[in-house]
């Protein structure tokens, strides 16, 4: 018998998923000049929409009963239940809690998407298993990763 997983195995697996929010780039303890510098036609007062696609990697060990690091039905349904149900359809300015007091950027969503899914993930997972990466791609050209540090 080939024993694959008689020495640990450190992988990593990824879910993709999507979501559609609206947000606008405005900070209001900023000029009016230094938005227009900043943030440009992206801090237009009506906002804007953009279809998110977010890659979640889990790492750990391989599990020697299963052959899984982690069942990934178990993932898609914490991503559409911490993920998809807070901020699909949603202004990411006005109607996300952990955004309060923001600006919305893909880098603080990135880092906001981590906090969410890290203590969730801690909650019911093992030791072995940890949330590895957070990848939001804004645009099919800009994409943000956030590592957890
Ligand atoms: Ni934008």
């Amino acid at each position: 018998m080939n024993d694959i997983l008689e020495k640990p195995r450190k992988i990593y697996v990824t879910r993709k998923i999507e979501f559609n929010a609206a947000h606008r780039l405005f900070n209001p303890e900023l000029s009016d000049e230094e938005n227009r510098l900043f943030y440009g036609k992206c801090g237009g007062v009506h906002g804007h929409g953009h279809n998110y696609l977010l890659e979640i990697t889990l790492s750990g060990t391989i599990d020697r009963k299963t052959g899984y690091l982690f069942d990934l039905k178990i993932l898609k349904t914490i991503l559409e239940e911490e993920i998809v149900a807070r901020f699909d359809h949603r202004h990411l300015n006005f109607e996300v809690s952990e955004l309060a007091g923001n600006v919305p950027t893909t880098e603080l969503l990135a880092v906001a998407i981590w906090e969410i899914l890290d203590d969730r993930l801690r909650a019911i997972t093992n030791q072995e298993v940890r949330l590895h990466e957070v990848r939001i791609h804004e645009t099919g050209k800009n994409s943000v990763t956030y590592l957890g540090e």
